[in-house]
């Protein structure tokens, strides 16, 4: 029954369907297929449930302490969403607990920068190439020319930041904050002890701020960019609400929600294919090879993927891995990833 209302959803969901592979006549039953259907109703709560008993007592990875404040947040937390592009929420664990974004916000600035001066403008003053290298890396941006390379990093992320059109450091913060609560569907708020903790320690991205600037790589005051781009990093989400910006993604650019576009649906396969790439930093290639799915991770320890048309999957836990990536979240996206066959590759049955 869902997947009939779920087929009829949108447009979108529609053409995702139809470009989905054609199957032989013979294998209607699309429930082992990677054909583009929609799993019941059931079979997704029941994923979400088995994602969320299977790496619960996982315990490898460590929380982030480069911000002191994320040092303190309760490791066992761990949350798994499913929230689908008609808005159909699933759930297991703690999805109600407030984390930071951190760099899953960069996606939606991304997003805002490409729908209010274009796609043109990301591509040229931000870059869309993968670095292969840590999310703060200097190297990285020396090995470019002193340029932001992408806007998942943290330098191409401060650039995203500073092209938002914004007549003083109020108005920027603001108009980002209200981007982002409209992906959300909900009012965010910043987390205030996230953005004194982490202003108070980013020495290194104010760095690398004043290098983009002093090569013409950063648009607006360097110390403002970050400051900025520190208060995004710094709003709190819960899993569900991070849900429901992916799936606006999944959605083709309208919140599933509140039906609100917030980006041009043109735009929205060019900020899927820069996730695909960057997303997870320098394990991009591992996540690619083992899931196919657009995602990004935030040292908050939340991560979404999205399947257009169809859904994007949360998982939220502190502790991270080297790269920091939440290591419950990656296992929980990945393992519902294999048992609904959703790579955009093709089936991995
Ligand atoms: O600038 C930073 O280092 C943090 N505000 C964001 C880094 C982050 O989320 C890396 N992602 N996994």
């Amino acid at each position: 029954m869902l997947a009939a209302s779920l087929m009829a959803v949108t447009p979108y969901a529609q053409a995702a369907v139809a470009a989905a592979p054609a199957k032989p006549a013979a294998e209607k039953d699309c429930k082992d297929c990677a054909c583009g259907a929609m799993p019941s109703a059931a079979d997704l709560q029941k994923v979400v449930d088995e994602a969320y008993a299977k790496y619960k007592d996982d315990n490898s990875g460590k929380n982030a302490d480069y911000i002191p404040y994320l040092a303190s947040v309760p490791s066992k937390l761990f949350g798994v969403v499913i929230v689908t592009a008609d808005g159909h929420v699933y759930s297991a664990g703690d999805i109600g607990y407030a984390f930071s974004i951190q760099s899953c916000s960069k996606v939606f600035t991304m997003a805002q920068v490409m729908e209010e001066s274009g796609a043109e403008t990301v591509l040229k003053k931000v870059g869309v190439e993968p670095t292969g290298m840590p999310f703060n890396s200097v190297v990285a941006l020396g090995m470019h020319n002193n340029f932001a390379v992408n806007p998942l990093v943290n330098c191409g992320a401060m650039a995203s930041v500073s092209l938002v059109k914004a007549g003083s450091p109020d108005e920027r913060w603001t108009k980002i904050l209200a981007y982002q609560s409209k992906f959300a569907g909900e009012p965010l708020k910043l987390i205030d002890e996230v953005y004194k903790s982490e202003a108070a320690t980013n020495w290194r991205n104010r760095g690398m701020a004043h290098i983009l600037y002093n090569n013409g790589n950063l648009y607006c005051d360097p110390l403002e960019a970050c400051d900025v781009y520190t208060k995004q990093c710094s709003i709190g989400v819960n899993a569900k609400q991070l849900a429901v910006m992916g799936a606006t993604l999944a959605n083709g650019g309208v919140n599933p929600l509140t039906k609100e576009r917030l980006i041009a649906s043109n735009l929205v396969p060019k900020v899927l294919a820069v996730m695909s790439t960057a997303g997870f930093y320098d394990e991009s290639g591992v996540w690619a090879y083992n899931t196919g799915l657009p995602a990004k991770t935030g040292v908050g320890g939340g991560i979404f993927a999205v399947v257009p048309g169809r859904m994007a999957i949360v998982g939220f836990s502190p502790p991270v891995n080297t790269a920091g990536n939440s290591v419950r979240a990656s296992e929980a996206i990945e393992y519902i990833v294999k048992e609904l066959d959703l790579n955009l590759y093709g089936s991995m049955k």
